[in-house]
């Protein structure tokens, strides 16, 4: 018999658009995600978006030049809001819905488990090829900005599907200068706005000159974190966190910053013995490679995941 799953979706009011930082991350999200032609299952999907203000609706479409578009994007622009404050501007995303919380909420109220761990670095090395192919850099790769989707877990003993979501910061590359036809290559589109969660900052970022590498970073940051359960409490939320770091005496340092202190400094990878194969620790090694250039591209990292938990022994226990 087929199991008919239900199909959920959410909408939710993201953003209330009174002051012109909402509107920035919602435009940002809505670009992102809207620029993406095709489907990917660890990646949120938008639906639509739709703008609402006093008593209208209406969707948002790219590049469309309806009034209330404009305004919101001229708020973007010039930093101030571009309409009249008073009346109750709101933007709807309607996305998938991920009914099992946060990676670090699922992970941290678990036991560790090989395989969850295999199969998170799987779908989040896929997620970051797809993401990367469609132009777009996350900037924001963190594990509570990845959430769950649990659905399918009623049915079958397999593993959660995981979704990256809050594109609020992302930065969709566009055409290169010279030939408005031909992408540009993620890895070679320069940004310079320092931005992020600073424990999965790479160190070209703290600076304020990176390319898409930066996302690499970010995912060695949270793969070696759950590989090894590292956690820190999150000074503002008091919240336990996965994310690994570096001991400089009693003080817990971001690795990013340490790098870029001291860019030949030696991580000790792993921390815990056995936690993780030669191959393994050799792959998050690169991705955290001081220079953006020693880290390995998102297609070349999927490939490599991709045969490392093949030929892990214990893939099929
Ligand atoms: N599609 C979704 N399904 C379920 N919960 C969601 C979804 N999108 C966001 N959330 C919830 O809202 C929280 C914040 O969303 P996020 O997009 O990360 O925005 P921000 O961090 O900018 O507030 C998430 O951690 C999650 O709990
Ligand atoms: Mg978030």
């Amino acid at each position: 018999m087929v199991s008919s799953q239900p199909k959920y979706d959410l909408i939710r009011e993201k953003i209330r658009c009174h002051a012109p930082e909402n509107v920035e991350l919602a435009l940002r999200e809505f670009w992102a995600l809207s620029s993406i032609k095709s489907q990917h299952p660890n990646v949120i999907h938008l639906e639509e978006c739709i703008l609402q203000k006093d008593g209208m609706v209406q969707k948002m479409s790219h590049g469309s030049n309806s009034s209330l578009y404009l305004q919101l994007v001229e708020t973007s622009l010039k930093g101030e809001i571009a309409f009249d404050p008073r009346s109750a501007y709101y933007l709807w995303f309607v996305m998938d819905f991920c009914d099992g919380g946060d990676m670090n909420e699922y992970l941290l109220s678990r036991k560790p488990n090989r395989k969850t761990n295999t199969s998170f670095m799987l779908q989040l090395s896929s997620a970051l090829a797809f993401l990367h192919k469609n132009q777009i850099i996350h900037r924001d790769l963190k594990p509570d900005n990845i959430l769950i989707s649990q659905s399918r877990l009623d049915t079958s003993d397999l593993e959660p599907t995981l979704k990256v979501a809050d594109f609020g910061l992302s930065k969709v590359c566009s055409a290169s200068g010279q030939n408005p036809e031909e992408p540009v290559s993620v890895n070679k589109c320069f940004l310079s706005t320092a931005c992020g969660t600073d424990f999965y900052m790479a160190p070209e970022v703290w600076e304020g000159h990176y390319t898409a590498k930066a996302d690499i970073f970010a995912l060695g940051i949270i793969i070696w974190a759950m590989l090894e359960r590292i956690t820190f409490i999150d000074t503002e939320t008091k919240k336990e966190l996965l994310g690994s770091y570096v001991k400089q005496g009693t003080e817990i340092v971001p690795v990013g910053e340490a790098l870029l202190e001291n860019p030949k400094m030696e991580l000790l990878i792993p921390v815990k013995k056995k936690s993780m194969n030669g191959r393994m620790k050799q792959l998050i090694k690169e991705m955290l490679a001081a220079n953006p250039q020693d880290r390995p591209d998102a297609f070349e990292l999927e490939l490599r995941l991709v045969q490392i938990a093949f030929k892990d022994s214990s893939w099929e226990t």
